[in-house]
């Protein structure tokens, strides 16, 4: 089969032919339909370190396709192009318990769209309203991103304001408030500021990290919850406690790798209620084959992709 590989610590993927994988216990084989490239996948894909855990390995972590018996599989994460061979190749070996069935509503084509990026969203979005948000609106940093596409669409159709961050303000104003967005905000700024800002945010899902992250943190509304999922600017802390201690906000990671399978079908279900594939489609930025990936993983890291890189690894 065709794959991508990363020989060698450091290297960036090449295409090669390697043997199609083997089913392990408790495993399934799957033809890969689609898959998609995320942030970390192009981290993977240009030789930096600290994703792939071993080499030589296929990066990629998500994968949906076909198993052997007709039916259609989604896996997001579960240790695919970080522990084990992941989806940048036209099969691959995963876990079944880690395999959630491709909503009908969908296809394997919108459930890799939606991948690991929809998932994390959607467990921001589940995160924030186990805590319990005051009233207000919610900002979304890195909107114009993956992560960033689906939690304003959730946050919308739960009922919020929805408040988009974004260093593309002029050329991504109105797709960003066709996702539902009611405010696109630049995301100018990126230095810490003051420990206590101008409370105006119930709750936020920060893509960004580092100063964008503090500076959130420091403008939510007392009883407020920041969820933390990302690191595209950095992924240092510099803040205070302050607003812990003096307004009650609450701080919550957010993982997407490694989930109790409950919480992961609990994260496919908000999106099937909430996101018809009209709007999973208007996420799609691209769509590719394998040998594309390696340049597609740069524009991603540069910050060009609006939401999602498709890839069809059989093209
Ligand atoms: N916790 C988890 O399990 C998990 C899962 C998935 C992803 N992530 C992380 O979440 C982040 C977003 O993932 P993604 O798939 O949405 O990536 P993506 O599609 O590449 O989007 C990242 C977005 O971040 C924004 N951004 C880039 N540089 C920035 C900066 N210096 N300051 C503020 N914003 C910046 C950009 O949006 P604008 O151009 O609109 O500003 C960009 O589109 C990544 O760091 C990724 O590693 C974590």
């Amino acid at each position: 089969m065709r794959a991508l590989v990363v020989a060698r610590p450091g290297e960036p993927a090449a295409l090669v032919e390697r043997d199609a994988p083997v089913a392990g216990d408790g495993e399934v084989v799957l033809r890969t339909d689609w898959t998609s490239v995320n942030y970390k996948d192009a981290m993977a894909a240009t030789g930096r370190q600290g994703i792939l855990r071993s080499t030589p390995m296929t990066p990629g972590i998500d994968a949906a396709g076909t198993a052997p018996d007709g039916t259609e599989w989604v896996v997001t994460g579960a240790g695919l192009g970080e522990r084990r061979d992941g989806g940048f190749a036209q099969a691959v070996a995963v876990e079944r318990a880690t395999a959630v069935r491709v909503p009908q509503a969908y296809g394997t084509r919108l459930a890799a769209a939606i991948g690991t990026a929809g998932v994390t969203a959607a467990l921001s979005v589940l995160a924030l309203e186990r805590l319990g948000l005051p009233d207000g609106p919610v900002l979304v940093t890195g909107a114009g991103g993956g992560v960033g596409g689906f939690a304003i669409a959730l946050l919308a159709a739960r009922g919020r304001e929805v408040h988009a961050a974004t260093g593309r303000a002029d050329e991504l104003g109105r797709h960003l408030r066709d996702l539902g967005a009611a405010e696109v905000v630049d995301r100018r700024g990126a230095e810490p500021g003051r420990p206590l800002q101008p409370p105006q945010w119930a709750g936020v899902v920060d893509a960004a990290g580092g100063g964008p992250l503090v500076n959130a943190i420091a403008q939510t509304l007392p009883g407020g919850a920041v969820a933390a999922c990302g690191l595209a600017a950095g992924a240092d802390l510099p803040g205070s406690v302050l607003p812990f201690i003096l307004r009650g906000v609450t701080l919550t990671g957010i993982y997407s790798v490694d989930l109790p399978a409950a919480l992961r079908q609990a994260a496919w279900d908000l999106l099937v209620q909430h996101l018809p594939a009209s709007t999973v489609e208007s996420l799609v930025d691209r769509e590719a084959g394998l040998e594309q990936v390696p340049a597609l993983a740069q524009e991603v890291l540069a910050g060009r992709i609006r939401g999602r890189v498709l890839v069809a690894p059989g093209r």
